[in-house]
């Protein structure tokens, strides 16, 4: 696998490897891998020739009050487990690289990242959307790979892929769960023994609300059933559980297809999502 940090280089290798009409899948990522990214690079691996991988932790995503700095951070293990998933390459640039001196642009996709994690986090999706389309200008993939975990970001995403013409596929994969239900996730990693027993309350709520929606169960009621569920597991609080349109994000107070449900909830200092589909 070879590991890549300046831009004319990585031009020059991912031309390599569309040679001949060879497809490209990238897995964007800030590293922290654990088994939900693995999954994610097999799946890139299955749907095109070669699988690439970025690992980048991006500043502008993180608030002031946020944990920018003590973000999980072991590329050597990364670049480990990469090379065992048989990644054809590493993208591994610099913040220096990704954002030289005088830095100005950004994206926003207006609208859709303003609620649910977007109004807990300020900016957060706007540093996501750029991040990824210079992601996407730099590596130039064919498809691009994103976890379900986070719907919002792929909804966003998506709206930012086809507002401004990238030629690229954006994909989703499914979530990749603990045996108790819990979304794999490297956040997951600041829990403690006591707190990831407890987070199994979160995933097992929203199965319920999700169940009793598509059973015809009121929104409300469910919702607010499922806030009280996770409180009653073990978690400081609730930070959204809502129903929303699955393209949209639209909040949907009537359950019509497709929908999804959408949460976020903090155990100790510790932030989770989760999301399902309610069908
Ligand atoms: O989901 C993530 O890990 C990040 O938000 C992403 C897409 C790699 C952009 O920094």
């Amino acid at each position: 696998m070879q590991i890549i940090r300046d831009i004319a280089t990585l031009h020059r290798a991912v031309a390599a490897l569309q040679q001949g009409g060879k497809s490209v899948a990238l897995v964007p990522t800030m590293g922290a891998l654990h088994d939900g990214h693995l999954s994610l690079v097999r799946m890139a691996r299955r749907v095109a020739d070669h699988a690439v991988v970025s690992i980048f932790v991006n500043p502008t995503q993180f608030g002031p009050n946020e944990d920018y700095a003590a973000y999980p951070r072991d590329e050597a293990r990364d670049a480990a487990r990469l090379v065992e998933e048989k990644t054809a390459l590493l993208w591994a640039p610099d913040v220096a690289v990704m954002y030289p001196d005088g830095h100005r642009t950004h994206i926003e996709v207006a609208g859709l990242g303003a609620d649910y994690c977007g109004a807990a986090r300020p900016g957060h999706f706007d540093g996501v959307a750029t991040v990824v389309a210079k992601l996407f200008n730099q590596v130039r993939p064919d498809i691009a790979i994103f976890g379900e975990k986070d719907w919002q970001q792929l909804a966003i995403i998506r709206r930012m892929a086809r507002d401004l013409d990238f030629a690229v596929d954006i994909l989703g994969a499914p979530i990749a769960r603990d045996a108790d239900g819990l979304a794999l996730s490297s956040r997951n990693a600041y829990l403690s023994p006591e707190q990831r027993a407890a987070a199994a309350a979160f995933p097992a709520a929203l199965k319920e609300a999700a169940a009793a929606i598509a059973g015809g169960a009121g929104v409300d009621t469910a919702l607010a059933k499922a806030q009280a569920d996770i409180i009653a597991g073990g978690f400081d609080s609730v930070h959204y559980v809502a129903l929303a349109d699955a393209d949209s994000l639209e909040r949907l107070a009537e359950y019509r297809r497709p929908a999804r449900l959408l949460a976020a909830a903090r155990i100790g200092k510790t932030r989770l999502i989760d999301n399902l589909a309610v069908e």
